[in-house]
């Protein structure tokens, strides 16, 4: 593997040490600038993975005080060591930047989303900004991959602590945590692993994060006994499946609280009833988790507590996590930063531009609660344009945009509408955003500067292009017009799905008047969390703006959301069984490549290869890419062990950072609002 994580911090450019691609720039076409120096003060320390932690039997074991007086002595709960797995996973000390620490406190954490319930094998988001991270454990780990030596760069184990791959490369074998438990105490097993796979994923009536095809080609799973299974493949080295077992994909739900939910096990519930199973307020859930939602009220907070069957320790053998309790208050994105900002919450991603200057003002501030961890530009905004002809498409007027999506030309003119500099400069003054083309995220590893096709600011090409396309305002109300044949020649009007937070206003008023100059009426949607996922789920938009994710960084570890390996993706070209995907030729040359790149070994040539897909994606204009810019992790200063992380690279930083292993001194720590409790179940 290349020097991975070098690069994803942006300390090399790597565009230097690349060929440019010798075929010649299509018409208006550019080279996409260098982005703008800015100061990075991020470092990172590397270790290897069994610095970071290893699965282990310890001699003895020990828990918060109150946990033995309140649960164990009473003879609600087995004795720490009968509720930890055989051998535990433990997290070494060499790793933790402050050490061993403390038992007590509770983290402060804020987020935009909503819970959509705990069936997060039907597809459910519990509320993102971290919380989907404590409640779905899965069987790999990919967020600390980001503090690996570059030469041993490897997906992580998590509930399935070793595995290994048949000589010819065709079937995976893997060994789960002996002995790990749900939050209320029944065993992890095969089964939950075999019905996740089998009643959820591969299930078409069950809505799904996963997919069989995404997993790798023809992926298959066998059972072999209750800790060990076994998946086959059609191609050899399916590498990315290791990714793609990693959050979000492979996380299994408790099969003892789904099966009884699920009509295959049930004659009595719908497909229907098992997909809205697990509502938000169904407390507390069964997790593997940390922490444990035990109180839910809408639109104000979740409280999550300590899970007494937590199958981590630290090298003295204190179950973690440290922090007895997390709340996560029900708020907006913006609040989430200025809230960590003024120190009333301990934790968040600063991602949203128009709050960036007023945040390092008061983050400048030798009195400020808050430490600042300023990354690479690897946040990105796109236009994501719907290619599916028929998905939840309702009258004339989305079918015809549909058709027109499908259009290079017409993505070409869109792309030329847009004026990014000032774009960029709308979203937050100073230096910064970067224009941005689309597919990977620069400042990032993969990314390669040479590869990138640039269709820039040109309204006069855009028009010209819209003309040659039969769309000229017959009317003369500054609108252009469909031909007569297509939507009754009325006018182009094209709704734009987004949030409803600051950076995607600042969007909404500038690409309206962008579009408008070209003649094309553009109508904002404005959706909040739970509704933008369900109609992006459902392929039920125009346009949406969208903040790019891990794929545009890490493309192997979901492929799927870039180019069409399976119905499930990308987002903006998903299909289903009555509305499949019709793929055009390059998107077809993009799954080529695809699995090209899954199957290669070499580390110079997957690169190459992955620069090559980033070619396609830019030069067929599959997204619009709008600006880049970078993002800063807070955290209060009185949480220890907060490595250096940028707030995303394989995963977000909640995953990055590893949350089970900060603690607090006992002075600074806050009360809980349920102290000296964990879940109950009746
Ligand atoms: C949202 C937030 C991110 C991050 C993720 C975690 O996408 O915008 O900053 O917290 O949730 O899933």
């Amino acid at each position: 593997m290349m020097n991975y994580n070098k690069h994803l911090l942006g300390l090399s450019i790597l565009s230097m040490c690349f060929p440019v691609l010798s075929e010649a720039l299509p018409e208006g076409a550019t080279k996409i600038p260098s982005t703008p120096e800015i100061p990075n003060r991020l470092s990172i320390e590397y270790f290897s993975p069994d610095q970071i932690f290893e699965f282990k039997k310890l001699d003895h074991y020990s828990e918060p005080k109150w946990l033995t007086d309140n649960y164990v002595k009473t003879g609600k709960l087995p004795p720490v060591e009968q509720r930890l797995p055989e051998a535990p996973m433990v997290m070494k000390t060499a790793s933790m930047p402050d050490g061993v620490g403390v038992y007590g406190g509770v983290l402060r954490q804020v987020t935009g989303g909503r819970p959509q319930g705990w069936n997060w094998s039907a597809a459910h988001s519990q509320g993102w900004g971290g919380i989907n991270y404590i409640v779905q454990q899965c069987l790999t780990r990919t967020g600390p991959m980001y503090q690996l030596k570059t030469d041993q760069l490897q997906v992580l184990p998590n509930l399935a602590q070793s595995w290994e791959w048949s000589k010819d490369g065709k079937t995976l074998t893997m060994h789960l945590l002996k002995g790990a438990k749900w939050s209320d105490g029944v065993p992890f097993t095969s089964e939950d692993v075999r019905f996740y796979w089998e009643d959820t994923v591969l299930e078409p009536r069950v809505p799904s994060f996963s997919s069989q095809n995404a997993l790798g080609d023809g992926a298959k799973l066998t059972i072999i006994d209750e800790y060990t299974i076994r998946w086959s493949f059609n191609k050899p080295f399916q590498n990315q499946a290791l990714y793609n077992m990693a959050f979000m994909t492979f996380c299994p739900g408790p099969a003892h609280v789904l099966k009884p939910l699920h009509p295959k096990y049930n004659n009595q519930a719908t497909f229907e009833d098992f997909s809205n199973a697990l509502p938000a307020n169904e407390v507390p859930t069964v997790t593997m988790g940390p922490w444990v939602p035990v109180s839910y009220k809408e639109d104000q907070i979740i409280l999550l507590r300590r899970n007494p069957y937590y199958w981590k320790v630290d090298e003295k053998g204190n179950q973690l996590p440290y922090m007895d309790e997390v709340r996560y208050k029900l708020s907006t994105w913006e609040s989430r930063t200025l809230e960590t900002m003024s120190g009333s919450a301990d934790f968040s991603n600063m991602e949203n531009p128009p709050i960036y200057i007023e945040t390092l003002r008061k983050l400048a501030a030798s009195n400020s609660p808050t430490r600042a961890m300023f990354g690479p530009r690897n946040l990105a905004f796109q236009i994501q344009m719907n290619m599916n002809p028929t998905l939840s498409v309702r009258d004339d007027r989305e079918a015809a945009i549909r058709q027109l999506n499908r259009k290079l030309k017409f993505r070409k003119a869109i792309s030329h509408a847009i004026d990014r500099k000032s774009l960029g400069q709308a979203l937050v003054k100073g230096p910064f955003t970067a224009e941005y083309a689309g597919g990977l995220h620069p400042e990032t590893a993969f990314y390669r500067q040479s590869d990138v096709v640039y269709y820039p600011y040109n309204p006069r090409l855009s028009k010209q292009y819209l003309a040659e396309l039969g769309l000229v305002d017959s009317d003369g109300n500054g609108v252009v017009n469909f031909p007569d044949d297509i939507n009754h020649g009325d006018d182009l009007e094209i709704v734009f799905n987004s949030g409803n937070g600051t950076a995607d206003s600042v969007f909404n008023d500038n690409l309206v008047s962008m579009m408008a100059d070209i003649g094309i009426k553009l109508i904002p949607r404005l959706l909040d969390s739970v509704q933008g996922d369900s109609a992006r789920d459902a392929g039920d938009f125009d346009w949406r703006l969208n903040r790019s994710d891990k794929e545009l960084i890490v493309p192997m570890q979901r492929m799927e959301w870039l180019a069409p390996i399976a119905q499930s993706g990308p987002v903006w070209h998903r299909g289903t069984a009555n509305n499949p995907q019709v793929l055009q030729p390059f998107e077809q040359k993009m799954v080529t490549l695809a699995h090209e790149i899954f199957a290669e070994r070499d580390n110079k040539k997957q690169a190459d290869l992955i620069g090559e897909l980033n070619h396609e994606m830019t030069k067929n204009v599959y997204h619009v890419g709008l600006v880049a810019y970078p993002g800063a992790l807070l955290v209060n200063k009185r949480i220890r062990n907060v490595p250096n992380a940028p707030i995303t690279a394989y995963q977000w930083a909640e995953d990055a950072v590893m949350r089970e292993r900060f603690w607090v001194p006992k002075q600074q720590q806050l009360k809980g609002l349920k102290p000296h409790t964990v879940p109950e179940y009746e």
